[in-house]
């Protein structure tokens, strides 16, 4: 499908500013007006990555996970080092953050060497912890409550394919793990209609769900959560899953195949939404698990589109978290 033209809009100074040294635990952190801040930096570092070649020189970024990544990893490391800084990867998965030393001692530390700390976790708390005490921003690079990164690659993945996301259709079949949550908020703050669609005991946490609607309330996006998959997919202008088991779950898998089997995306599901549907998964995909091979490799499927975005979406939030957006580098 091609790909419509987005007119990017200049991020607003007063946005800028508001960004540079922030944290991003959770895509709440910020106002739809900073969602949509960060997004519009996206597509022009995507369409002008040379304007960008220089904007972090000599920053310094580490990388702290708890859990495996392929995506994650290289999209912040290709970020920081295509912008003139460079990435730090410090394997966690042997032993918690904060096991050897308290997490905010950590922080103390890293902030007087680095510019900015990207953690991967198992316990949001780890995350929230490491923000409240360290001087330079937090990232969550995905922790077992939100994925923020993606959902700021998925969200552009839908700008470019259809442009303004006030009143789109955007539903998520599966589980409502981390990555739901933050889609879900996401959608929320840029007016996008979200439907979610999960098996009984599977739905998203209340809580974000009740954040969820308080922004919606403002932005005029319709949330629903329902257990019927066929109802969730109805009209959809985008079709979303994800993994049944989420990495720390690995002992459910048995148990939650039968019951995740309703919400597989075929292709007799993908005939409930709009003919012109995409479909869209975060990877790694269990093939012919929670998504078919002919969906997932299917002409509907932008999976790749949004990998890449990872890259650009991420660069944009270093960008402007480090106080170094458009306006910096174009004065
Ligand atoms: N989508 C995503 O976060 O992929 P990784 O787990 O490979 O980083
Ligand atoms: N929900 C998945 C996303 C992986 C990118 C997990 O947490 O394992």
């Amino acid at each position: 499908m091609a790909s419509k033209t987005l007119a990017v809009l200049e991020p607003e100074a007063g946005l800028e500013a508001a960004l540079a040294g922030r944290d991003l635990c959770s895509i709440s952190d910020l106002t739809p007006q900073e969602v949509s801040a960060i997004l519009d930096l996206a597509h022009d570092v995507k369409a002008h990555p040379s304007s960008y070649r220089h904007a972090l020189d000599a920053k310094q970024m580490v990388m702290f996970f708890e859990k495996s990544s392929l995506r994650t990893r290289l999209t912040f490391e290709t970020a920081i080092n295509t912008t003139g800084g460079n990435a730090i990867f410090v394997d966690q998965t042997q032993s918690p953050l904060g096991e050897r030393e308290s997490l905010a001692d950590m922080s103390r530390n890293l902030e007087r060497w680095v510019s900015v700390i990207v953690l991967r976790t198992y316990a949001h708390e780890t995350i929230t912890e490491m923000a409240q005490y360290a001087s330079v921003p937090v990232i969550n690079a995905l922790s077992d409550l939100e994925h923020p990164c993606q959902a700021l690659a998925d969200f552009m993945t839908l700008q470019e394919r259809f442009g303004n996301l006030k009143g789109l259709k955007f539903t998520y079949v599966g589980d409502g793990n981390n990555v739901c949550h933050s889609l879900l908020l996401t959608a929320a703050q840029l007016g996008a209609h979200c439907t979610i669609g999960t098996p009984k005991n599977y739905a998203p946490k209340a809580d974000i769900v009740a954040q969820a609607r308080a922004i919606a309330n403002v932005t005029g996006s319709d949330i629903t959560i329902i257990n019927d998959p066929i109802a969730a997919v109805s009209g959809a202008d985008a079709v979303y899953t994800d993994v049944c088991t989420s990495m720390g779950f690995e002992h459910e898998a048995t148990k939650r195949a039968p019951i995740f089997k309703p919400y597989q995306v075929n292709e007799t599901l993908m005939s409930h939404a709009a003919s012109h549907a995409i479909f869209m998964h975060c990877l790694p995909a269990h093939r012919n698990a929670e998504v078919t091979d002919a969906v997932l490799d299917g002409p509907q499927s932008v999976v790749f589109d949004q990998a890449e975005n990872r890259m650009h979406a991420q660069k944009a939030l270093l960008l402007l978290l480090l106080g170094a957006g458009k306006k910096a580098v174009k004065k």
